[in-house]
């Protein structure tokens, strides 16, 4: 895979009216990026873009409605007058559940933002990227995709879904030259993470979040997990037999 450069084409970061998403374009932006933002909020969207005039083109979207992401993809490269040669796909949210509260309206939400929001945008990007055997696409899971952590039920289950998706997708995207990569951050303080109440170990700020992001997607890395304290532990502590998985883990969040 060629890494797309400013110059092949514009980038599209979904999520950027706040936290991760919002430093990821701007800091897009500093290294030479014509970027197009998505979110729901227009007028957090264009409050960003005032910030870097004529760097940033706003296409206000919710990723749940395919006619509308179709529709927004179109009028970005329409209005950029190339096509959308990276993206970051980092909408999403997140709503604690456990066994107790489980509740299925609660699951389809997240279901619809975080897979079905994703999804709609890989099949508004997938085409135009396999014809042209171009393009790069950062997929934003996270740690807690890595295995089912406590609370997160429907999160856990949400973000190892976008690892499968884009492991799935590699096989293919590889043969035509096209780039995924599995985003998977820890904690990072944004207004997500700002309503938890429990302790979030080695919490980054956006701005670090979003240079590993970039540092990551400029190499091709496929995985791009941060902090190293907690995505080591992670991944070999979903290797380890079961009992010992849950020991651990009930142990390190005391839960
Ligand atoms: N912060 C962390 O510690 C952390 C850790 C691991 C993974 N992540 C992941 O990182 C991503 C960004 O999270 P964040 O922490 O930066 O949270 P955030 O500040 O709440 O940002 C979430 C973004 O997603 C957008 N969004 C939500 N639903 C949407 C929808 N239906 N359509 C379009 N946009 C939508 C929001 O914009 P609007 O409300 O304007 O639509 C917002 O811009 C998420 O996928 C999250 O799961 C975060």
């Amino acid at each position: 895979m060629n890494i797309p450069k400013p110059n092949d084409g514009v980038a599209w970061v979904t999520g950027a009216s706040s936290g991760i998403g919002r430093e990821v374009a701007i800091q897009l932006v500093q290294a030479g990026w014509m970027v197009a933002v998505s979110a729901r909020r227009a007028e957090a969207l264009a409050g960003l873009a005032a910030l870097h005039p004529g760097k940033m083109i706003v296409s206000a979207m919710d990723i749940t409605d395919e006619v509308a992401v179709r529709a927004g993809v179109t009028a970005i490269e329409a209005q950029a007058g190339r096509p959308i040669v990276l993206a970051v796909l980092n909408a999403g949210t997140y709503m604690q559940d456990t066994a107790g509260g489980f509740d299925v309206a609660k699951f389809r939400a997240q279901v619809e933002v975080n897979l079905i929001g994703t999804a709609n945008c890989l099949a508004a990007l997938l085409p135009g990227m396999l014809a042209a055997k171009r393009g790069q696409i950062g997929v934003v899971s996270s740690l807690a995709g890595l295995a089912g952590l406590p609370a997160a039920v429907t999160y856990s289950t949400t973000k190892a879904g976008l690892i499968a998706m884009c492991q799935s997708l590699k096989f293919d995207l590889d043969r035509a030259g096209v780039g995924i990569s599995a985003i998977l951050p820890g904690f990072v303080k944004t207004p997500l993470t700002d309503k938890n109440a429990f302790p979030m170990p080695f919490l980054l700020e956006v701005e670090e979040a979003a240079r590993i992001i970039l540092r990551g997607l400029a190499m091709g890395r496929f995985i791009i997990a941060f902090p190293g304290g907690l995505a080591w532990p992670l991944r070999f502590l979903r290797i380890l037999p079961s009992p010992i998985f849950f020991a651990l883990v009930s142990r390190f969040t005391k839960w």
